[in-house]
């Protein structure tokens, strides 16, 4: 068991856990951010997909030693009042159906955006293509992308 000490969403947080914890159980299971969702623990959907630094990860497969005096930013610090761009996209764009990978779809799309405001739709498709949506709402997800870089 460690002690380990990161930023999350801008506050300090300390978490007591076996260092090879992933960050995914520490953000949702000691933290009690829940808006991370666990999908297939294998690194193979992205639902996980939080800010480690600014650069998007998969929690699942990030290990807590790794976030030791880091800052990671999950879907509930996107944006402290919730108006993030995508997230106005996504609500106008009506992008989710069941909405369980819609997290960790905007995660990795605000990384793409802080990268690159204005990229192209083989841009945002390449940087999207391993977060998997079951209801197939990738449509919808590259228009709400489109309409914030334009
Ligand atoms: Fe982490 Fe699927 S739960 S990539």
């Amino acid at each position: 068991m460690s002690t380990i000490t990161f930023t999350i969403n801008g506050k300090a947080a300390t978490v007591d856990a076996e260092p090879d914890t992933p960050l995914l159980w520490a953000v949702r299971e000691h933290l009690k951010l829940t808006g991370t969702k666990f999908g297939c623990g294998a690194g193979l959907c992205g639902a996980c997909t939080v800010h480690l630094d600014g650069a998007a990860v998969r929690s699942c497969q990030t290990q807590l030693s790794e976030v030791r005096g880091r800052h990671v930013t999950t879907i509930e610090g996107l944006s402290p009042d919730g108006t993030h761009p995508l997230q106005k996209a996504w609500i106008e764009a009506q992008v989710p159906q069941c909405g369980y990978c819609q997290s960790g779809q905007i995660m990795q799309a605000a990384s793409l955006l802080k990268e690159n405001p204005k990229p192209s739709r083989e841009q945002i498709v390449e940087h999207m293509d391993g977060n998997i949506c079951r209801c197939g709402t990738y449509s919808q997800i590259i228009a709400a992308i489109e309409s914030v870089a334009r």
